[in-house]
């Protein structure tokens, strides 16, 4: 059998530059290196229902170097797992291409590994066995594959479970394992797809320094590391480069290089900087950057993905710190990660009882109100609020309001949705939708007849609504001034 045609990591002295040809270690941050896996001008586009088309990434080009850890930070939904699958060699680009050390990809890439989220073992095989699967494809002998998996187990602290199965661990036992099957095979590139975000906080924080360590051991694991994360925290703690992706569709928004040194500090001035930074990038721009091709609509500027009893949560808190807040410090004080913290503040800012300037967020004057009101009052400011400023909502008020009979389908509000959403972020946004609906009593849903329903206070914001951006909704010669409750 042939030798692996992958140069095994090389032993590097601690603290030695990340020359050319040198695996990476904390000991070179930044610092120039081979070039081992790049996107050029990446576009990606998915075939929607109804031949509409999904653009989920446009333009994105980036290098992975040697010696490096490169975090890709974004959104839920923003492309991160596609871009992901491009630089594997598992999805192909629409324009564009990936290029390794080999050439451009045409095929799953060789000199990369993959950690899941999910950890994604074989139920049926032991540790070791899992561990071994990674070397399947190498033609390695059996005795040196065996060799091989059993220091990738010792590595990441995973012997004396060598015979045991994924069942009888516990998730960062299991994740592991999923790191072991990674770094057996000596890749180029690590490609990391959150692969903390199943765990409990401790077991991420702890496993978190591991891979550090093994990152910065003698023998690196990989030449490079990709991580695709949503925690701006993480991608602070472990890069040497964050790469924003953002927009609809994702493009890269922002590169922040961190020369920091490790270990570093969660609570020093420098990485709370960097943080903060990250925020900025990341709210300072709305979720959806449709503003440049039109007015606001439902296809354009999604509802976040937060539910109105989470965002009158949120104001509570920002109330409580006297109207303003640093987002940081609360996605700490509430232990939440982007993903938790950005869909309400996207809200707020949305519904207009939120302003985000830089990290800060700051609660507006209908917020205050909208805070200080009864419940009942609180309800019909929600409910004018969301009719006026959240698209989907409105085009949903605004439908129903020319339908004969103030109710219809959820199809049709699907179809609509098709046209710029796959169909799980199309189904999250109508669950949405109601949400909100049924929170400002705009609209009822009933899920046995899959049907909205106008809600009496609807009827009152005809005026409001008469100068919508949506859709045009269903002709309907039949329908009388102010709608037709039922
Ligand atoms: N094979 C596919 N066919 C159609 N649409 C897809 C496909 N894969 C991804 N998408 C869509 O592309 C968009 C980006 O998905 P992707 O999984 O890359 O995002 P992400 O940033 O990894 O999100 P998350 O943080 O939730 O993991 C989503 O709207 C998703 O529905
Ligand atoms: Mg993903």
């Amino acid at each position: 059998m042939t030798e692996d045609p992958r140069t095994p990591a090389a032993p590097q002295a601690p603290g030695a530059p990340g020359a050319p040809g040198s695996p990476g270690a904390p000991g070179s941050p930044g610092a120039p290196g081979e070039v081992l896996l790049s996107a050029e001008r990446v576009g990606m586009t998915f075939p929607g229902a109804d031949g509409a088309e999904l653009d989920v990434l446009r333009d994105v080009s980036l290098t992975l170097r040697r010696g490096e850890i490169v975090a890709l930070l974004g959104r839920s939904g923003s492309g991160k797992s596609t871009l992901l699958r491009v630089l594997a060699g598992l999805a192909r680009p629409t324009t564009g291409r990936a290029v390794a050390r080999g050439g451009p990809l045409t095929g799953a890439n060789p000199d990369t590994a993959m950690v899941f989220q999910s950890f994604a073992l074989m139920p049926w095989l032991s540790v070791l066995d899992n561990v071994e699967l990674g070397l399947s494809a190498s033609g390695l002998p059996r005795a040196e594959r065996r060799t091989r998996a059993r220091a990738a187990i010792d590595a990441i602290g995973l012997d004396g479970f060598e015979r045991a199965y994924p069942r009888e661990l516990s998730g960062g036992m299991q994740q592991r394992v999923g790191f072991a099957r990674a770094f057996v095979q000596r890749p180029d590139v690590l490609l990391m797809d959150e692969p903390f975000s199943a765990l409990d906080v401790l077991t991420a924080e702890h496993l978190r320094g591991e891979l550090l360590e093994v990152w910065g051991a003698e023998a690196a694991p990989a030449g490079a590391i990709c991580i695709v994360t949503h925690n701006i925290e993480e991608a602070v703690l472990l890069a040497d480069r964050v790469l924003v992706l953002d927009g609809s569709p994702a493009t890269i928004a922002a590169e922040l290089p961190l020369p920091l040194p490790r270990p570093r500090d969660r609570r020093s001035p420098t990485f709370a900087a960097a943080v903060d930074a990250l925020y900025a990038e990341l709210t300072g721009r709305p979720a959806a950057a449709g503003a440049e091709t039109g007015p606001p609509g439902p296809l354009t500027h999604p509802l976040p993905a937060a539910t109105a009893g989470g965002l009158a949560g949120l104001i509570e808190i920002v109330v409580a710190h006297d109207g303003q807040a640093d987002l940081p410090d609360l996605a700490d004080e509430l232990s939440f990660d982007v993903d938790d913290l950005l869909p309400l503040v996207d809200a707020g800012r949305m519904l207009r009882f939120l302003e985000v300037e830089g990290a800060q967020a700051f609660l507006t004057e209908p917020g205050w109100e909208w805070h200080g009101a009864g419940i009942a009052e609180s309800k019909t400011r929600f409910g004018a609020l969301a009719a006026e400023h959240a698209p989907l909502v409105r085009t949903i008020v605004r439908a129903l309001e020319h339908s004969a009979e103030g109710a219809l389908r959820a199809d049709f509000f699907r179809d609509l949705l098709a046209r710029g959403f796959g169909p799980d972020d199309a189904q999250r946004q109508l669950e949405l939708a109601i949400d909100w609906g049924r929170f400002g009593e705009l609209y009822d849903y009933d899920a046995d007849t899959e049907e909205f329903v106008l809600g009496e206070l609807a009827a009152g914001f005809t005026q409001l609504l008469t100068d919508d951006a949506g859709p045009d909704p269903r002709e309907d010669p039949g329908r009388h001034p102010g709608g037709a409750p039922h």
